[in-house]
């Protein structure tokens, strides 16, 4: 395996996911590590240091171990990890006059390994405000750019390479290259680690981590919580409880999908609990988008809370466990979330809730949680289920939620999903729902004036949910859409389509 040493750089998970892209494992581990700790961890066949924030002249900025460097185990220094790897032995940095973000061409000048069979000029990321300005010795320069004269340096003989620009980040056009010639030619490592591989890895480490300790998770059906209760399942079995809340307000067929698969299929512990008339009363009357989204968190939070207290009565279970990805570790700015308070995943659990938290998939991505989903067995319906919102349909009916307004959009929603699916788009197209706007048109249906419900249909492509845009759906599948949704669906006279980007519109309407 290649460890990444951590220095407080945001990418530094992203090291690790590029390694392990090649098909070799890695883990991200403390830049406190000692020479001995990590060699206690078996075949450790190279060490990456990940860039970091500090400057490595202040007093205060994190060290590696020294001895580390005389290991003969190979390295590789990427920004504050060179910086670090000079200082320590004797170079010199200094802060640069300006600081280099962004896009810029290197030259490289020697054969180093790190650069084979790569051209002479490149584009890199740069990203920093200091910069080795004299190398330590038994270095040598092997590229510079226009603003950085040492961009990368080499001591061959120790194996120790490093790299003031980011190749880990796809902006860098060789960069996973310059990965793969450190991987493979430089450390030798094979590439023999696969998503199979994590399971085991996983497993083994959840078994150790709750012995006979039972685990409990809240299960919405998502992709993320869905993955992590097939993962504790198969570690520990029985152990797991699983308990999914029906707030009411969720798509068609949604509970009893989730039911069928993870009840009856896979056999988990799992309570279902049926809370959509508290949640329908508590909204009663309530057509502030804000305030519905805040009553439903907090009714989340009550109903988990006393659900649990039952489930807990004589059980005394320990640990919960979340579908927490990398992203959300990230965008929490915590490395670790220690604390359930400072989580906001499952709507910010109860305060006084004591359970020591379980997050399997905190070292992933998007992608590589559905490759595990899929190596794991779950259908491909399951794996890639498009993004659903937490307060679900409450936010989908815009405007005061009522029983009859719920089952127009669940109707409504389902015949969307089932003419996407017939055009083969779902893969194309991020995410799609219908919504009712709270307003009513005129329409005449046989000889009868009507006054009823406009539907409209809101489907767009995105990465990340971040921006979007509208989904260019053909003519001939928006008019099958439409014509179904107003014959099939009860006091609709009509369907509209939002042709909106993200920004300036939003996803949801609500
Ligand atoms: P917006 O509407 O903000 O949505 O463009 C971006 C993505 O986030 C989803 N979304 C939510 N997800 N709780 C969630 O778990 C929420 O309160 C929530 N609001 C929006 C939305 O479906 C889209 O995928």
């Amino acid at each position: 395996k290649i460890i990444v040493l951590d220095f407080g750089s945001q990418y530094n998970q992203l090291i690790a996911r590029r390694i392990r892209e090649l098909g070799v494992y890695s883990e991200l581990h403390s830049h406190e590590m000692t020479l001995s700790e990590i060699r206690a961890l078996g075949d450790v066949k190279g060490i990456i240091f990940s860039g970091g924030p500090n400057s490595v002249y202040d007093g205060d900025a994190f060290k590696c171990d020294p001895t580390i460097f005389d290991s003969g185990i190979p390295i590789l220094g990427i920004c504050y990890g060179m910086q670090m790897t000079h200082y320590m032995n004797g170079g010199k940095v200094k802060a640069c006059d300006s600081k280099e973000y962004g896009r810029t061409e290197i030259t490289i000048d020697t054969d180093s390994l790190i650069f084979k069979g790569l051209p002479k000029k490149q584009v890199v990321w740069m990203s920093h405000g200091d910069q080795v300005s004299e190398l330590a010795d038994g270095y040598q320069k092997d590229a510079y750019s226009e603003t950085c004269i040492f961009a990368a340096t080499s001591n061959p003989k120790n194996k120790i390479y490093t790299l003031q620009f980011h190749p880990e980040v796809r902006h860098s056009e060789y960069g996973s290259d310059i990965l793969k010639n450190f991987v493979f030619e430089v450390c030798e490592a094979k590439d023999n680690w696969s998503m199979h591989d994590f399971i085991d890895i996983e497993v083994e480490k959840i078994r150790n981590q709750v012995g006979n300790d039972k685990v409990l998770l809240a299960l919405s059906g998502g992709v993320d919580s869905s993955v992590v209760a097939a993962l504790l399942h198969k570690a520990i079995g029985n152990q797991l409880y699983c308990m999914f809340i029906d707030h009411g307000l969720l798509r068609k067929g949604e509970a009893e999908g989730v039911m069928e698969m993870f009840g009856k299929e896979m056999n988990i512990n799992l309570t279902k609990v049926d809370a959509s008339k508290r949640f329908l009363s508590k909204l009663k009357g309530i057509s502030d988008p804000e305030q519905k989204r805040k009553i439903i968190g907090n009714e989340f939070v009550y109903t988990f809370d006393e659900e649990v207290k039952k489930l807990v009565a004589g059980e005394n279970i320990k640990w919960l466990a979340q579908g927490t990805l990398y992203t959300d570790v990230i965008e929490s700015g915590t490395k670790t979330a220690q604390t359930i308070k400072s989580h906001h995943n499952v709507g910010g659990l109860p305060e006084d809730m004591q359970f020591q938290l379980i997050e399997p998939l905190n070292t992933l991505f998007k992608d590589e949680v559905r490759a595990l989903g899929t190596e794991l067995g779950l259908p491909e319906s399951m794996v890639w289920r498009q993004p659903f919102p937490g307060p679900g349909l409450g936010i989908r009916v815009l405007g005061e939620i009522t029983e009859e307004k719920l089952e127009i959009v669940r109707d409504s929603d389902l015949i969307l999903r089932e003419e996407i699916a017939k055009a083969g788009l779902e893969r194309d197209i991020w995410q799609y729902f219908t919504c009712l706007p709270d307003i009513r048109s005129v329409g005449v249906m046989g000889d009868q004036r009507t006054y009823d419900y406009t539907v409209a249909v809101r489907a767009v492509t995105s990465i990340d949910g971040m921006t979007s845009d509208w989904a260019k759906i053909p003519y001939e599948v928006l008019n099958a859409i439409s014509v179904r949704i107003v014959n099939e669906v009860a006091h609709v006279n009509r369907v509209v389509y939002d042709i909106t980007s993200k920004p300036p519109s939003t996803i949801e309407w609500e």
